[in-house]
């Protein structure tokens, strides 16, 4: 067989006609492979020097690519190929980029696409622990480690999830299930003004009423209000309602700020309440000593989410939800049916279909199994470590800038700062502060976004790309001086 049969339509349409198309041979799949390796190896090469964000034309773009019929002959491998990387690659967000200081950064370790290769070639059944035993045990293996980090006691561990949506999802619906009873509409849950918006979004979807979920103010380090959540508490218990879950952050969305787990704890425990962390975008930051110190009292947590597509730098769909107490997971979420095998009842077994929602899914574990394997976590540490350094080093550059504001100083690693002039008013600083964020990222060395932080519009910062050195960080800073001077003299 000639190296370009597979990539050969002819070819393909004589299998339809005599074969099993469908039943690829080891040849055939090598150069499958190796087509793709060829394009992807491209472009990874290419990613540092590529535009940030060059979204504008993707309307056009989007419906250059819709296909209304369905196709039902044979397509050459290389055209698809053709369709994914010349076509659906443009006008997107360079996510992987070293330059991505937006949002919260996703990662994309290599090893891990090649985890999942091997995870959906192997294409084992890891939702019963019956069906894969050792494969169950690698996977439990990250949890366990993953509780070490946090630290948690024995008898805790917790599920992979596809994000930190679903994993603050299954938690609060953990929480509904082992707090309250089948009716649980006075059932009232308390987070700050800062937390993310997937915690409203789990809420609701729980079944709560959207009024039951009380936001209570932040301090000006953006740190939920202990007095106020406590105060919020005892009026809603006095009016009738059923405080049940306080939903804490190891570092918010908007600034990184990490709330105060021994108070937050302390208020929880007097008025026996859930107390739920959203590690998502900082709790990996607990494998660095620095991490640690800032989020103090993190294990003492009924439930933490975290989101490795995040903080360990792997590829999107993948998020984690440790609970201090295994049961607790199994308690809200097991359920027997006729046809299913027997589920283990040996404590250090799992079978991970009765922790989580989900019954048949994706082999997850492999992808984040196999690099902490292969580099061990002190890689991890040095990385996110250096990531807390980057962010330092940013903030003491921006406040040698002239009239700039550190709005929120880095307590992990984002920052936001707004360019403010003394002869500009509030809505006028707004105006200018967007027109620095035009220019900063119209240079196209780094992407950076904004939010609102007391009515004010405010440029973010966030590094945690394992892309991301000291070499692009002097990129941004060159941009944003030069983008402050030009929008000054604007
Ligand atoms: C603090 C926090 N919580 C939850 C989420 C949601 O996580 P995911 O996007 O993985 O669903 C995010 C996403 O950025 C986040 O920053």
């Amino acid at each position: 067989m000639s190296e370009s049969d597979i990539l050969n339509p002819e070819r393909q349409r004589e299998e339809v006609e005599t074969g099993w198309p469908l039943e690829l041979g080891s040849d055939d799949l090598r150069r499958m492979v190796d087509a793709a390796m060829e394009r992807v190896t491209a472009h990874l090469e290419a990613l540092p020097r590529q535009p940030m964000s060059y979204t504008s034309g993707g309307e056009e773009l989007a419906r250059s690519l819709r296909e209304k019929e369905m196709p039902e002959t044979a397509t050459p491998f290389t055209d698809l190929l053709a369709t994914v990387f010349d076509q659906g690659l443009q006008k997107t967000y360079n996510t992987p980029s070293p330059g991505y200081l937006a949002y919260i950064p996703g990662g994309g370790l290599l090893h891990a696409a090649v985890a999942d290769l091997i995870a959906n070639a192997i294409n084992r059944y890891v939702g019963v622990w019956v069906a894969a035993p050792g494969l169950v045990e690698l996977e439990a293996n990250v949890l366990r480690w993953f509780c070490q980090m946090v630290g948690y006691p024995e008898g805790s561990l917790g599920v992979l999830t596809s994000g930190g949506s679903l994993a603050n999802f299954t938690a609060i619906v953990t929480a509904r299930r082992i707090r309250l009873e089948e009716d649980f509409l006075r059932g009232t849950l308390y987070c700050s003004d800062q937390v993310h918006h997937s915690i409203t979004k789990a809420a609701m979807l729980a079944g709560f009423p959207v009024n039951n979920i009380r936001e209570v103010p932040s301090d000006e380090q953006q740190r939920i209000e202990i007095e106020a959540l406590k105060a919020q508490i005892d009026s809603d218990r006095q009016a009738g309602m059923e405080p049940f879950l306080v939903v804490g952050s190891a570092g918010t969305v908007n600034t990184g700020a990490v709330d105060d787990f021994e108070a937050l704890a302390d208020v929880a425990h007097e008025r026996s309440l859930w107390l739920h962390v959203d590690g998502a975008y900082g709790g990996f930051f607990a494998l660095t000593e620095r991490g640690q110190q800032t989020m103090g009292g993190l294990e003492l947590a009924d439930s933490i989410t975290l989101d490795p597509h995040k903080g360990l730098f792997l590829p999107y769909g993948t998020g984690c939800l440790l609970v201090r107490d295994k049961e607790t997971l199994r308690r809200a979420h097991h359920l027997e049916a006729d046809y299913m095998p027997e589920m283990q009842q040996a404590p250090d077994l799992v079978d991970f279909c009765e922790l989580s929602p989900e019954l048949s899914r994706d082999f997850r574990g492999l992808r984040v199994w196999l690099p902490l394997k292969m580099h061990g976590f002190s890689v991890f540490r040095e990385a996110l470590d250096e990531k807390l350094d980057l962010a330092a080093w940013a903030y003491e550059e921006l406040r040698s800038i002239d009239h700039m504001e550190i709005v929120a100083e880095p307590q992990l690693s984002i920052l936001a700062f707004r360019l403010a002039p003394p002869d500009f008013d509030d809505d006028a600083g707004d105006e200018l502060n967007r027109e620095l964020l035009r220019r900063i990222n119209g240079r196209q060395r780094v992407f950076l976004t904004a939010t609102t932080l007391g009515g004010r519009f405010v440029i973010r910062i966030c590094v945690l790309s394992f892309r991301t050195h000291l070499d692009r960080m002097r990129q941004a800073l060159e941009d944003i001086r030069e983008a402050v001077g030009e929008a000054l003299a604007h």
